[in-house]
């Protein structure tokens, strides 16, 4: 009698006329295939069925593969994080876990992972502990290991089994940086062994390498020789070196700790195997990663913002064809939208499609990729493509009856059911939509600048706008690949007003004789992206002033702002600010300062911000905390690894109560 198959639920196990047997992965209830509980005690049931069966010769081979359109595997469910809370639970799941991939690695029968779509993480190293790798070409496809972005490295035997496949160097490298791979640098690499053209191949290559019995041979010796000593060492030490030039080991640790396993451990396997658990586990269940899996669980509450009843627009027309509007357009391009653009001046139109095309050649791959780029932006002066938009996104000059009057003329050429915005950073949205027939369908489209690199857009409803067309709105941003925050309309929104305050104040410590670079060093200390003299010289200095006093933060006329603008120093754009620019760089001071004064004063040069973020959440711009953390740390890079604003000061003033308590 067969061996009888498990009952599943998040996989789907069958045997074909050849004797192949096919585990599907298909998660109930879920639109892509994560690591969850069930998911991965149903595997073990399926490894304990394929070594029977394979025992009693019922089967020729394994193949795991995904049933889901949306791809191979996730990784582990983060949702299901939280039962990992301490270093022993931590270990005990993974040592289980790893158990079964070993399980894998040994069974009798060439097991094939056949993989399309994200293949990424735990979903990665389930791929490696099998015997043969093949993976489609298509756009879609994409390997890595993003655990260093999450505070951990692999932990389930990934850093030993990729250093097997791929070499030192390459494996190291993927696992450091995080970087997603194409399934033909994963090939080069020597992570995955074939590649094939779509998905439909998949299935003929993968029973072609279970009736081959194909097997990795793992990377050739030439690549092994740097595991010896002292090369290894040299290679941690330049590793380190250029990790250090991203990030720092207090802020970040994962890499450097990954960087340690690998110098102590590289040339044994079996040492690193059981070194790996021990280093993971205090990453992971230390504040830091616990951290920045939240930041990742925000990302995705705010793609959540998002309606999922397939609303999917296809071209969008945009008015204004200036910094803003012009980089917006060539974004929702990069992302597959066609844009069309419009101004008054043809002469703008010109300068954007030849700036655009700098970014298609920098975003997409493939002379057939640019070239559909370049004609799906489309000159329209006269805005015959109005009409036609899904969605029709106002970008001129911040003048409401300019603005007021293009609205109603925007109003009577639409079609019914498309999204009205505006990009407006300092008009009430409801004094642009008086005038319209429909007030009530004007969101407000807050991008930032640079549009390309920033992930955030602020989707702003005035007093009676209607949900419908906010939801809308947050899906056409979900659309163009970026986070929607949805915001109550009101001076700077969110993140303009949350950061105007902690930028008026480090002018004004300025001002009082703080240097410049200490200023900036101790953000930076902090773990912002860059100091706020540097930010306000990016942005410009006259810009910052203007919001400055529009906000209520900059004192009106002799202040250092005003000062800087009137000797034309408008920071980055002219050349100098708070710095001297060159070639598009600020020359800083040589100076550094004692670590526990810069940290200190950190702390004090963001307490304005954490104050605001306060008094926004008091006046309800955003719905709740999480989305004033979320806001601030996509529109501002506030220190991720803090988890956000509002969750830092919680959790500094539980941790003051804690020491209090214990006193
Ligand atoms: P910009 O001055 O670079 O571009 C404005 C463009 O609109 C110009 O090309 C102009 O010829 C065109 N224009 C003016 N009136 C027009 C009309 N009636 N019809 C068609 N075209 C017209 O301005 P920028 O910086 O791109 O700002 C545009 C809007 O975006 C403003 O509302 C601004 O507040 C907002 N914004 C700007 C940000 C920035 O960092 N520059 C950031 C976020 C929002």
């Amino acid at each position: 009698m067969p061996t009888p198959l498990p009952t599943l639920h998040d996989w789907r196990l069958s045997i074909d006329y050849e004797g192949i047997a096919w585990a599907l992965m298909d998660r109930e209830g879920e639109r892509v295939n994560s690591m969850g509980r069930r998911f991965t005690e149903e595997l073990g049931g399926i490894v304990k069925w394929t070594e029977t069966a394979a025992i009693h010769g019922e089967i020729k081979g394994l193949v795991l593969m995904s049933a889901k359109p949306t791809g191979f595997l996730v990784g582990a469910d983060i949702r299901e994080f939280s039962r990992f809370a301490t270093e022993p639970q931590i270990k005990e799941v993974v040592k289980e876990t790893l158990g079964l991939l070993n399980r894998i690695e040994k069974l009798p029968v060439p097991v094939v992972a056949a993989i399309h779509g994200f293949c990424l993480g735990g979903g990665l190293e389930l791929a490696l502990a099998c015997h043969y790798r093949i993976a489609d070409r298509e756009e879609d496809t994409r390997l890595g290991f993003p655990e260093v972005k999450l505070g951990i490295f692999p932990g389930l035997n990934g850093t030993v089994r990729s250093i097997h496949l791929a070499g030192p160097m390459d494996a190291m490298n993927a696992m450091l940086t995080g970087r997603m791979l194409r399934p033909t640098a994963a090939k080069a690499m020597g992570l995955i062994d074939q590649v094939v053209p779509t998905h439909h191949n998949l299935r003929w290559a993968a029973r072609k390498g279970v009736l081959q019995k194909r097997r990795s041979k793992g990377a050739p010796w030439w690549k092994q020789v740097v595991l010896k000593q002292p090369v290894r060492g040299l290679l941690a030490k330049q590793m380190r070196a250029k990790t250090a030039e991203k990030v720092r080991e207090d802020h970040y640790p994962a890499p450097y700790r990954l960087i340690d396993l690998f110098e102590q451990y590289g040339d044994d396997p079996a040492r690193m195997r059981t070194a790996e658990t021990e280093i993971f586990a205090p990453l992971m269940a230390s504040d830091t990663s616990r951290n920045l899996r939240r930041v990742f669980t925000l990302s995705e509450m705010l793609k959540d913002e998002a309606p999922k009843n397939g609303y999917k627009p296809k071209l969008v027309h945009i008015v204004g064809a200036g910094t803003m509007g012009g980089d917006i357009a060539a974004w929702c391009v990069v992302c597959g939208l066609q844009a069309s653009l419009q101004d008054l001046e043809e002469a703008q139109l010109k300068k954007v499609l030849t700036r655009a095309k700098g970014l298609f050649k920098k975003q997409l791959r493939g002379k057939t990729a640019i070239d559909s780029a370049v004609a799906r932006l489309i000159a329209d002066p006269q805005g015959k493509y109005i009409k036609h938009a899904d969605v029709v996104i106002e970008a001129i000059v911040e003048n409401l009856e300019v603005k007021q009057k293009l609205f109603q003329d925007l109003e009577a050429q639409m079609k019914s059911g498309a999204v009205l915005a505006t990009n407006t950073s300092s008009l009430k949205l409801e004094d642009i939509a008086k005038p319209l027939k429909d007030p009530w369908r004007l969101v407000g489209l807050h991008f930032f600048n640079p549009v390309a690199q920033l992930p955030l857009v602020e989707v702003v409803h005035g007093e009676g706008t209607r949900e419908d067309e906010v939801r809308k709105a947050a899906a056409f941003v979900t659309a163009i690949k970026k986070f929607p925050l949805i915001v109550k309309s009101c001076p700077g929104f969110l993140v303009n007003r949350v950061l105007t305050p902690y930028m008026m104040d480090a002018v004004r410590r300025y001002a009082e004789g703080t240097p410049r670079d200490k200023i900036d060093q101790a953000a930076l200390t902090f773990g912002m992206p860059m100091g706020p003299l540097e930010l306000i010289d990016l942005v410009g200095v006259d810009i910052a002033n203007k919001v400055g006093q529009q906000l209520g933060s900059g004192s009106p006329q002799d202040n250092p702002l005003s000062r800087l603008v009137q000797a034309g120093k408008l920071g980055k754009k002219s050349g100098e600010g708070f710095y001297v620019w060159e070639n598009g760089k600020p020359k800083r001071g040589e100076t550094t300062y004692d670590a526990a004064e810069l940290d200190r004063l950190g702390r004090e040069l963001i307490k304005p911000m954490l104050d605001e973020c306060e008094r926004a959440l008091a006046d309800g711009i955003v719905v709740d905390a999480d989305h004033v953390d979320a806001g601030v740390i996509f529109g501002t890079g506030f220190a991720p690894f803090r988890g956000g604003p509002l969750h830092y000061r919680r959790s500094q003033e539980s941790g003051a109560a804690a020491k209090q308590a214990a006193v």
